[in-house]
């Protein structure tokens, strides 16, 4: 039968080109390649089956009043400054909608988290990138030149940054926020928890400042989709304007509620990453073919020294070990980024990491 050629609708050329964002689905015992928090956090620890009775799902639900005031207690803010959504990347989301799009450029310090750029051009903007590089040592005066080159209206800065793990000091997204008060400041804080510390409380004296925060990392709920956008109250009514109505489910909102205030699994958490990527690391500073670089989060960057990242990726996976392959991230070209486990997975890490990087005679 012959083929009939038919015309289809085109999107945008940008969008025609975008690929799905992928992630790493190969089947491995050990599986930190994605930065979550490794030990089961069933949802039935939450919820008695009387709070599941109280949840009504033939209405609409709320608008997550007590979620926000708990976090707002916490995070040192008003609640009507917290913008909920269905994990960090869809307040991103929200926020390159607001004030990216249109051909307004956002301003990116390579590398970093690949979702700010694909958000950004899914807005309909453009990105400029300025390539830290490795170690990314990001200061004042580089950001503040990249800044005054993009012109932006939106400057992101990830603290700590993934992949790399460290943080970018609270003076240099300050110096950009003070010079460029009518630029957008994202301060992207996935791991800050792990890190303790935030910008927050410097929104109320630089009001260009927006945080992103997540429950999917120190909070233990990836599955949950949980994000906060913390903004200034004078722009806090733009994001919740473009919102789109009853966007958390009532079954979130009430499980976040009970996650938000456990502030003691937090702090277990938090104890037990720390001694674990100390561990991890210093294993990993044995290893001599490779390059470690320090880190406050729940992952670690290495950098193969031969450059053979693919090649170490699948000798790890053949010890059922699956890492995150970044080596095609800007400027981490020969790296793996490795997520801290629970302490038993950590132990196979270690393990394998002799046969991994052995000398290929000895494999
Ligand atoms: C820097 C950064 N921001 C945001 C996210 C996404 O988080 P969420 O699960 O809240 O969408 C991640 C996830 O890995 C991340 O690394």
């Amino acid at each position: 039968m012959a083929m009939i050629a038919r015309r289809l609708p085109q999107p945008r050329p940008e969008m025609a080109q975008l690929q799905p964002y992928r992630t790493q689905r190969q089947s491995a015992d050990v599986r930190i390649q994605a930065n979550e928090w490794p030990e089961p956090n069933p949802a039935g620890r939450y919820l008695s089956p009387a709070e599941l009775d109280r949840v009504l799902l033939n209405r609409y639900p709320g608008r997550g009043d007590e979620l926000r005031s708990v976090l707002a207690d916490r995070w040192g803010v008003r609640a009507e400054q917290l913008l909920l959504g269905n994990g960090s990347n869809e307040v991103l989301l929200l926020v390159f909608l607001v004030f990216g799009g249109h051909g307004r450029t956002t301003l990116l310090f390579q590398p970093t988290y690949s979702m700010h750029a694909r958000l950004s051009v899914i807005a309909g903007g453009r990105v400029a990138d300025e390539r830290v590089g490795l170690p990314y040592d990001l200061r004042a005066d580089r950001a503040l030149d990249a800044a005054a080159r993009a012109s932006a209206e939106i400057v992101v800065f990830t603290s700590p940054n993934n992949p790399t793990g460290n943080t970018i000091g609270d003076d240099t997204i300050l110096a950009v926020a003070e010079r460029y008060p009518d630029t957008l400041v994202v301060v992207d804080e996935a791991y800050a928890d792990f890190a303790g510390t935030t910008l927050a409380p410097h929104i109320d004296r630089h009001p260009n400042v927006v945080v992103a925060r997540t429950f999917s990392k120190a909070r233990a709920a990836a599955g949950l989709r949980v994000g906060v956008l913390i903004a200034h109250p004078e722009l806090a009514g733009y994001f919740a304007a473009a919102q789109l109505p009853y966007n958390m489910s009532a079954l979130t909102l009430a499980v976040a509620t009970h996650i938000a205030r456990d502030e003691s699994a937090v702090e277990r958490r938090l104890a037990i990453a720390r001694a674990e990527r100390e561990r991890v690391y210093e294993a990993l500073q044995r290893v001599d073919p490779i390059e470690v670089f320090p880190s406050v989060t729940n992952f670690i960057l290495i950098r193969v020294r031969d450059g053979d990242s693919a090649e170490a990726h699948g000798r790890f996976l053949a010890q059922s070990v699956l890492v995150r392959d970044v080596s095609s991230w800007p400027g981490c070209e020969g790296c793996l980024r490795i997520s801290i486990g629970t302490p038993a997975e950590n132990d196979r890490v270690i393990a394998a990491l002799e046969t991994v990087f052995a000398a290929p005679g000895r494999r």
